[in-house]
């Protein structure tokens, strides 16, 4: 039985999951106009729920709840508990992966004030504007904004039109652009907590509503560009080519057969280009996209080494000329683990039993965990599937995350430690009892 609000999160689901850049498609870029749409849109609901809502130089959209005074007792300084995921996606997407993140703790706060229940600690709803790398090719601009790891080298980087980040950005500003600092110092932090769909089996096979986080595997993306030398496809001989895609289809199958000799390790090449791209032509260039993940990052650095170890054989034998130019680099991220028991004690309080899981999947708890503990509630997807319009969590699952974030949030507000800041709690422990003065 669906409770109102979780009646309303799954409305909220559907009407934000029509909002889009592509007729007939879910697709929402970085700063698009669609993003603004739903950006609009989600900023009401914060609003309903008695947040305060604003909107930081990078698109980021932020919902702040702040502590019930005195909730925490006299002289406690309360933290901030952020919460969050994107409101990017990718093109084609389905409708729970990043939206469920950032709209679930805005019903789990709308929910606990229905209740009545006051909280010691304030709390941040994050809409991070960015964290596909669909526009830019580099992701979690959005997340690196918001927690000041922003660089100048970001700003540089091109989309398909030409434009950089810092022109995407610009008219945001009047004056030109500041990299933006840290929205919050770590020490007032209690940490960052994502809600997101599984985007893979385990829990299904599980056959759990939830999950706990333990890790995020750890990224590499780049690209490998062949260079040979073009010629007609009727008259060159076989022996005297130097044919570029040709060497990147043995590449391809080298990276594929790395990555099946040594699970977990997965590799992805997404694309693939050739020029001067005509059927008569023998491609004179190449280049594929690699994305190379795995939970420790030196077997992700040594498959990286072996594969481009092996491009730069290969066009040896083939006189080709290769470059590999890196894009993007994660080190795997351990979650919290204070903030991962205290999620895992709210799982087995509302569905009994719990599992935790690795995500293959990068997501801005990665980014996040540079500046503060982060964790994890995985929530079962169908078929694991996921980047697809098909993806598809059930309303009864996300009801069961629901009253797990609410719970969670409960469990925490009564854990002083956690969510006051260390010297309001030194301050209140190095009080003695108040002693009366003797009377000899
Ligand atoms: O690609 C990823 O891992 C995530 O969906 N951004
Ligand atoms: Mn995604
Ligand atoms: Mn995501």
């Amino acid at each position: 039985m669906l409770s109102a609000t979780a009646r309303q999160l799954v409305r909220w689901l559907n009407q934000l999951g029509k909002i889009s850049d592509d007729e007939g498609a879910l697709t929402r870029t970085f700063l698009s106009p669609a993003m603004r749409r739903a950006n609009g849109c989600v900023a009401q609901w914060m609003h309903d729920a008695g947040l305060d809502v604003r909107e930081d130089a990078v698109g980021n959209l932020i919902g702040r709840l702040e502590p019930t005074p005195r909730a925490g007792g006299q002289g406690a300084v309360p933290r901030t508990l952020l919460l969050g995921s994107h409101l990017d996606t990718v093109r084609n997407a389905g409708r729970f992966d990043g939206a469920l993140g950032v709209l679930l703790p805005i019903a789990a706060l709308h929910e606990l004030q229905v209740r009545g229940v006051s909280l010691p600690f304030a709390v941040e709803v994050l809409g991070f504007s960015e964290e596909e790398g669909v526009r830019f090719s580099s992701a979690y601009l959005g997340s690196k904004g918001y927690s000041g790891q922003l660089r100048a080298s970001d700003l540089t980087l091109k989309d398909s039109s030409g434009f950089t980040v810092r022109e995407a950005l610009v008219p945001r500003e009047t004056r030109g652009f500041r990299l933006p600092e840290a929205a919050h110092r770590s020490s007032d932090l209690v940490g960052y907590v994502e809600v997101h769909i599984e985007q893979g089996p385990v829990l299904e096979q599980e056959n759990l509503a939830v999950g706990v986080v333990s890790g995020i595997s750890g990224q590499t993306r780049g690209r490998f560009r062949f260079t040979g030398k073009a010629g007609h496809a009727g008259t060159t001989p076989m022996s005297m080519r130097r044919d570029a895609l040709a060497g990147a289809a043995e590449l391809v199958l080298f990276i594929e057969q790395r990555a099946l000799a040594q699970p977990p390790l997965v590799a992805t090449v997404g694309t693939i280009s050739a020029r001067p791209g005509a059927p008569n032509v023998i491609p004179a260039e190449a280049s594929i996209s690699l994305d190379l993940r795995h939970p420790q990052n030196a077997d992700r650095a040594r498959a990286l080494q072996e594969i481009v170890a092996a491009a730069r054989s290969l066009a040896r034998r083939r006189g080709l000329r290769v470059k590999w130019q890196l894009t993007q680099e994660n080190d795997a991220v351990a979650c919290s683990p204070t903030l991962v028991d205290l999620l895992d004690s709210s799982v087995r309080a509302v569905q009994s039993r719990s599992a935790t899981l690795v995500s293959g999947a990068g997501h801005d708890a990665v980014i996040m965990s540079a500046v503060t503990p982060v964790a994890m509630l995985f929530v079962r997807c169908r078929e694991g599937l996921s980047h697809h319009p098909d993806e598809y969590a059930s309303p009864a699952d996300i009801t069961v995350a629901l009253q797990v974030m609410v719970d969670f949030i409960e469990r925490l507000a009564r854990t002083p430690d956690l969510v006051h800041t260390a010297r309001s709690i030194r301050r209140a422990k190095s009080r003695r009892p108040h002693k009366l003065p003797s009377h000899e």
